[in-house]
């Protein structure tokens, strides 16, 4: 955007796209009151980017006013909705999305997502849109954030889950193999398994075979101990095969503890956001009007240490954040 544009009256839009993460709906709430704050209008687009494609005889985009995002930041999910659009690869398909926003007279769009949604927030930009993404995945797998928005909660959830799953392996003398989220990256397999003394964490960015982790839950029988926790992010997949489907077929009579599988899956995802995913919302969306305002456009909001700033999109898109190996060292020399 050129920095004559008036900016009074000035149209926006914004999106949630990909899979919903706690903390989406304050960040809603934050470029929608940011923006009313600059004298702008603003529009939410409903189901991402299918919603930003679909025939604007549907609705799909709709105008936000202050009193539309009350009510919504203590709930997990979307007000807007959220949905996998892989069809916006495509050019043809994206130019309808356009065409939408040029015919509503919205001249910007703030896309809250995570990877996917931020490369097609990216393909947006060349393609001339003014756009700024902000980070936000409970995967916390984007560069040019070192937490995203919804990892905190979904952390917290799983971790939560965990706890719980201690108490009745302790009751029966088990070991409980807890699979988690976070597609390739082992973030919230990581953290969590950190935060509950796991006797083994499953990365797929760590090369730990079945044998290893069977051989760890063996030690902690040896040692005495009442229970085990093996938490296994998603992506640590074996030939394919999940870990604990592998452990109880082949390791499952012989390691002490009886063995007990449970897949956390989208529990992780429906959490009340935390205060630190409340504030990172907050803080986020109105640095993406911020961004808007100044015309600087074709960029994530992230955080950096402990301040808000922003990254090319172009140098983040198709990459994937390298996890902290320090604590994967830490988490094995803390499970004794
Ligand atoms: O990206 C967030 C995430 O929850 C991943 O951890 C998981 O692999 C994926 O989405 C699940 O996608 P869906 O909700 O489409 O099944």
């Amino acid at each position: 955007m050129s920095q004559d544009k008036p900016q009074q009256g000035r149209r926006i839009a914004v999106l949630t796209s990909g899979g919903d993460a706690a903390g989406m709906n304050m960040a809603i709430r934050s470029v929608t009151r940011s923006a009313i704050d600059h004298g702008w209008e603003v529009y939410g687009v409903q189901e991402g980017y299918a919603g930003l494609i679909a025939p604007r005889e549907q609705g799909k985009i709709r105008r936000l006013r202050a009193r539309d995002v009350g009510g919504i930041l203590d709930t997990g999910g979307t007000m807007l909705g959220s949905a996998r659009c892989p069809e916006f690869a495509d050019p043809e398909v994206r130019r309808r999305g356009v065409a939408n926003l040029e015919s509503m007279g919205i001249d910007a769009l703030v896309v809250i997502g995570g990877n996917g949604s931020q490369t097609g927030a990216h393909v947006l930009h060349e393609d001339g849109v003014e756009v700024v993404g902000v980070a936000s995945t409970i995967d916390n797998d984007l560069l040019g954030s070192d937490i995203t928005l919804g990892a905190d909660t979904a952390c917290n959830v799983a971790l939560d889950a965990v706890d719980k799953l201690r108490v009745t392996a302790t009751s029966h003398r088990r070991a409980s193999i807890v699979e988690v989220m976070g597609r390739d990256c082992g973030y919230i397999g990581l953290t969590v398994g950190l935060a509950c003394g796991a006797e083994a964490i499953a990365l797929p960015e760590v090369d730990m075979s079945p044998e290893e982790v069977a051989t760890r839950i063996e030690d902690a029988y040896r040692r005495g101990k009442k229970h085990a926790v093996v938490v296994v992010a998603e992506g640590a997949t074996h030939g394919g095969a999940a870990l604990e489907r592998i452990l109880i077929d082949e390791y499952g009579e012989r390691i002490g503890f009886e063995l007990r599988a449970t897949i956390l899956g989208h529990v992780q995802r429906g959490g009340a956001p935390t205060v630190f995913d409340r504030l990172l919302g907050a803080r986020f969306g109105a640095h993406a009007i911020d961004c808007l305002a100044r015309g600087e456009t074709g960029v994530l909001v992230g955080l950096r240490g402990r301040a808000v700033q922003t990254t090319p999109l172009s140098e983040i898109i198709g990459k994937i954040k390298p996890l902290d190996m320090s604590l994967v060292e830490l988490a094995r020399v803390l499970a004794r």
